[in-house]
């Protein structure tokens, strides 16, 4: 790294200088938070929507981000986003989700009028105007620079930014190879917590909280305890016969499902219950290894005789690396499990107050009559009819927020060896916000999507 790069990372305030100990004041001090709005948002690939929010020519939807707001929209010759600003003084155009098909965007102030594909079609009283002032180019809706992947259009303000692809490094390959542009929606919930965006991307960064927060699932684990000395809690020796063991396989991934609603989809659950009475030996590793196989076997055969784009789960598991939460810097991530997945999404509102959406994804098959969400059921985050695990977490988060504030708390500590992700994506922000080379935020950012529970790395800075 250059001197001068260095200089630019030395000030940034509250920077991270050591991994393991991250400042408090990063969660809710406003000119950090400003400097965030500023140096990260307006050059990072965002989720702005999934495609299938937008079907049909002429289906749009507003992506907002803090101050920022983007028009996406199906034209007939693709999908095209625009920043949403009428190009006379300024009104926000378009609110979502809607169709322009037949009116193209009208500017409700002065009547000024754009078709579908950005282009000015009318500007009232025309004369009145200089002439180079209406200029097309200066007129259409300026476009955003969008680009796609896993079903989702990703847009970025940057135009010198590295392509999305080439941002996301290889867990794009590790999603693409569990059919994640075949996902649909199966629901989709939003709550705004109180709580920095930060602190609740990274209560999924670690599965060190599950034992005292979703004691259900620590429970149920293969893994018992991964954190103790010894292997007491290890499924293998906790003195379960082999159907007992297989048995609290589909308990857990039960669990899962009903806790997470989506993450292990419904007819996945029902494949699984029929695998209870499966013949195993009575060593429990034989007896989960042959679980494991005949449940992705069962679970591919399933979706594929009902049609639905599903990947050979077996053959995926084997040959591609797994990561129970899979992480697309800076705000969104998806946890595969089998075949669905759960999608999460966190965008900042304010220094203190996020907002925190969750879609459950599924292959389903192809034309399967599907009533698709149109937009995120938002409920209070305390509400019970949120799943489980979601619940837990949202119980524990505001309270984290509050205890930042507290006189003498300076600093996470972090573990080096599970919750180093946290220090992996925070010391990215300091790139971003110290304005480094472009390219050299790609590659750190192929780095930090490295799914959860990893160590602290070398991001390059
Ligand atoms: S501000 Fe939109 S037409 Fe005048
Ligand atoms: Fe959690």
């Amino acid at each position: 790294m250059s001197d001068s790069e260095l200089t630019k990372l030395e000030s940034v305030p509250f920077r991270i200088t050591d991994p393991e100990l991250i400042p408090a004041e990063r969660y809710y001090d406003e000119a950090f938070f400003q400097l965030e709005k500023e140096k990260l948002w307006p050059h990072v690939w965002q989720m702005a929507c999934r495609l299938e929010e937008i079907p049909e020519v002429g289906d749009y939807v507003e992506y907002t981000i803090l101050d920022k707001s983007v028009i996406i929209v199906r034209t007939k010759t693709g999908v095209k986003a625009f920043h949403n600003a009428c190009r006379h003084r300024g009104l926000r155009l378009a609110s979502g989700p809607g169709n322009c098909a037949k009116s193209g965007f009208i500017c409700p102030f002065h009547g000024w009028r754009w078709n579908i594909d950005g282009e000015n079609t009318f500007v009232f009283g025309k004369h009145v105007f200089t002439p180079e002032l209406l200029d097309h180019a200066e007129i259409d809706l300026a476009p955003c620079r969008v680009e796609f992947w896993a079903g989702s259009a990703f847009i970025n303000f940057d135009d010198n930014a590295p392509s999305l692809l080439d941002s996301l490094g290889p867990v794009a390959e590790r999603l693409n190879a569990r059919n994640a542009d075949k996902l649909k929606m199966d629901w989709w919930y939003g709550t705004v917590l109180p709580t920095n965006w930060k602190i609740a991307m990274e209560a999924f960064q670690e599965g060190y909280h599950t034992m005292k927060t979703h004691p259900q699932l620590h429970q149920l684990s293969a893994l018992g305890n991964p954190f103790g000395n010894d292997a007491d809690g290890l499924v293998f020796n906790r003195g379960l016969t082999g159907k007992e063991t297989v048995g609290m396989h589909i308990d857990f991934l039960a669990r899962l499902s009903s806790g997470m609603g989506g993450m292990v989809h419904d007819s996945e659950v029902e494949v699984l219950e029929s695998l209870r009475d499966m013949e195993v030996s009575d060593d429990p590793l034989e007896a989960t290894m042959a679980f494991y196989a005949k449940a992705h076997e069962e679970i591919t055969k399933d979706a594929l005789a009902r049609g639905a784009p599903m990947f050979d789960i077996a053959k995926v598991a084997a040959e591609v690396e797994f990561h129970a939460v899979e992480f697309m810097f800076p705000h969104y991530f998806l946890l595969p499990m089998l075949g669905a997945m759960s999608s999460y999404r966190i965008r900042p509102l304010t220094p203190e107050t996020c907002l925190f959406e969750i879609w459950s994804l599924v292959l389903r098959p192809e034309g399967e009559e599907y009533e698709t969400p149109t937009g995120p059921t938002i409920l209070p985050y305390n509400s019970p009819d949120f799943p489980e695990i979601p619940r837990q977490d949202y119980s524990n988060l505001p309270l984290q927020q509050l205890g930042l504030h507290a006189g003498e708390f300076k600093f996470m500590r972090l573990s080096k060896d599970t919750e180093g992700m946290i220090s992996n994506y925070q010391r990215l922000i300091d790139g971003y916000i110290a304005g480094l080379d472009p390219q050299r935020l790609a590659k750190a950012q192929n780095i930090v999507n490295a799914g959860f529970e990893g160590p602290i790395s070398d991001i390059g800075f």
